[in-house]
């Protein structure tokens, strides 16, 4: 079979876990949906933010912290913002996405890849994407594939095979300051509040994506998880273009305050500082 656009072989991807270059991984990201997001990420899309985050937290800390990224999609540009700052600085980056555990089911040529809240975020056959024209089929029956699926006996009666994976890339498990959890940012859990000396969201609170009240339910879930003095990093990359629209706050006496735009600064600043 011709490969087409829609091509994306995720069971080589999340199961077989084989190495994976920049465009397979754009390919199958941008197919997976998460509220009214795209998983969409690249290479290197953060880079002229990151070198301006680096400066400020050397300006800030003169101790190692604790760095929270949100929605970290595959973790590439979470393992690129290790890799770009200064290594005795960071105690931890932890990594938030409202997806990230897995099962994938497979079934002769279906795969089935489903969120740890059952939730289906793919179908492939044939190594063929069925993300646009047949997917709504099978999303009105994703909850009950699952249990039909678990069912045991069915697996002596057709060759089911599934594996628990995780969305992230390979590489990150060998990096002992990276650790990635499953957090809505509508809803975070108590355990996170007052934890992390820079917050980082990128590509998530966009006027495209949520309505006014929801961005600032966002906000301020970010304020219950940073610390005073923390700083926080809101940026979005345009779709063709690397340069970064960003903006840089401070949390001083529980409000952020603005300490730096870039290229116009972000879309939600007047919210964050509302
Ligand atoms: C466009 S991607 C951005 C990925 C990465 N930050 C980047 O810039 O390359 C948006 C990400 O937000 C995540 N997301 C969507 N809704 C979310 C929510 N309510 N809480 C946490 N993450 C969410 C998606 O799963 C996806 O990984």
């Amino acid at each position: 079979m011709k490969k087409t656009k829609n091509f994306t072989d995720i069971y080589s991807y999340f199961v077989l876990k084989k190495n994976i270059n920049e465009k397979m991984m754009k390919r199958i990201f941008s197919l997976l949906r998460v509220d009214s997001t795209f998983m969409t990420t690249s290479y290197n899309r953060m880079n002229d933010v990151n070198k301006i985050l680096k400066k400020k937290i050397n300006k800030y800390f003169s101790k190692k912290i604790t760095i929270c990224d949100f929605a970290v999609s595959s973790g590439q540009s979470t393992l690129e913002l290790f890799l770009d700052l200064n290594k005795n600085k960071i105690n931890k980056i932890i990594g938030f996405d409202k997806k990230i555990f897995i099962t994938i089911y497979q079934i002769e040529k279906f795969i089935f890849l489903y969120s740890s809240s059952n939730e289906l975020l793919m179908v492939e056959y044939n190594k063929q994407c069925l993300r646009y024209r047949y997917f709504f089929l099978f999303k009105k029956t994703e909850k009950i594939l699952p249990r039909l699926f678990n069912r045991a006996y069915l697996f002596d009666l057709i060759n089911i095979k599934y594996k628990k994976s995780k969305l992230l890339i390979p590489n990150l498990n060998n990096i002992n300051e990276l650790e990635f959890f499953e957090q809505d940012i509508f809803n975070i859990d108590k355990k996170y509040f007052n934890r992390f000396d820079v917050v980082r969201v990128s590509n998530l609170l966009n006027y495209s994506y949520f309505s006014e009240t929801k961005l600032k339910k966002a906000i301020l879930n970010i304020k219950k998880i940073s610390k005073e003095n923390s700083i926080i990093l809101i940026n979005r990359t345009p779709n063709k273009k690397r340069k970064n629209t960003a903006s840089f706050f401070r949390k001083k006496n529980g409000r952020f305050k603005l300490i730096e735009d870039i290229n116009g600064g972000s879309e939600i600043k007047g919210l964050m500082l509302s």
